[in-house]
């Protein structure tokens, strides 16, 4: 299992770090069998599980809930990411690191936070108590009604020494890592030059420490959903359509379940 000290290492032998989104056991049990790295148990769980529209509506107890089936799933064996919800760094010191401590009792290895500005002491806070953070910056999807929707941020010269101050910032408060979300290539690249954490990108080009995709996504489950940074490694609403119109036939044909599928007199 990676551990917080060799991402680091990671950056600096230049190895690359895959990082993919896991809301249950039975997939944590197949991911933990994978050579992936890091799995994320992101707030899109919301969307993605529960079927909100955005990722406001997660909370610590769903993401909480999410984290325990994967650790459970992936036994140890794969360093676990939980998200921070929506408003649960800007309700005191406190209740965050309530919060924290809740996704980290639910076997989280550390907890990622969307936007650094105006959290750099709770970061700060949450290192020191031995919380290991990860930062969220860029499209960070919490921040969707101020951004006007989901949307390629830091596009401007001021917005991108804007992303670069606060992933400086990131790095200063002891953030281990900084996920870079839908930002130009450009940016990307000059801030993973630049930090000596390692950047894990999703919609920021090919020169980030790392990547990270949403699972159902990757698979194909949501062939509807197809935004210019999404690689599909499966076309897996096909695949799975298809085995559940297998099992439709079969029973209405009599061909399931045979004398072998049944328990004898
Ligand atoms: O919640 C999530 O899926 C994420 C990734 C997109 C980085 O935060």
């Amino acid at each position: 299992m990676l551990t917080v000290p060799e991402f680091a290492k990671r950056k600096k032998n230049q190895e690359k770090i895959s990082m993919i989104t896991c809301y249950d056991s039975s997939f944590a049990r197949i991911l933990a069998e994978s050579p992936i790295d890091v799995l994320l148990v992101g707030d899109s769980s919301s969307m993605v599980m529960q079927g909100e529209d955005s990722t406001i509506q997660a909370t610590p107890e769903s993401i909480a809930f999410f984290t325990r089936s994967v650790a459970r799933g992936s036994g140890g064996r794969k360093f676990l990411v939980a998200d921070m919800p929506f408003l649960s760094t800007r309700k005191g010191l406190r209740h965050a690191v309530n919060c924290a401590e809740t996704l980290l009792k639910a076997g989280a290895h550390s907890i990622k936070i969307e936007g650094v500005r105006g959290n750099e002491k709770l970061i700060h806070h949450l290192v020191e108590s031995g919380i290991p953070v990860m930062a969220h910056l860029g499209l960070t999807p919490q921040f969707v009604n101020a951004f006007g929707g989901m949307k390629v941020q830091a596009k401007t010269p001021n917005e991108q020494e804007r992303l670069l101050e606060e992933s400086r910032m990131a790095e200063r408060c002891g953030a281990f890592a900084l996920v870079l979300e839908c930002v130009p290539s450009g940016i990307a690249n000059r801030i993973t030059r630049e930090l000596s954490i390692p950047t894990i990108g999703i919609g920021a080009g090919p020169g980030t420490d790392g990547q990270v995709l949403v699972l159902q996504d990757m698979l194909g489950f949501n062939p509807e959903f197809r935004p210019k940074f999404l690689r599909t490694y499966l076309d897996g609403k096909s695949l799975i359509l298809d085995a559940f119109a297998s099992f439709h036939e079969d029973v209405k044909t009599l061909q399931f379940p045979t004398e072998q599928e049944s328990y004898p007199q």
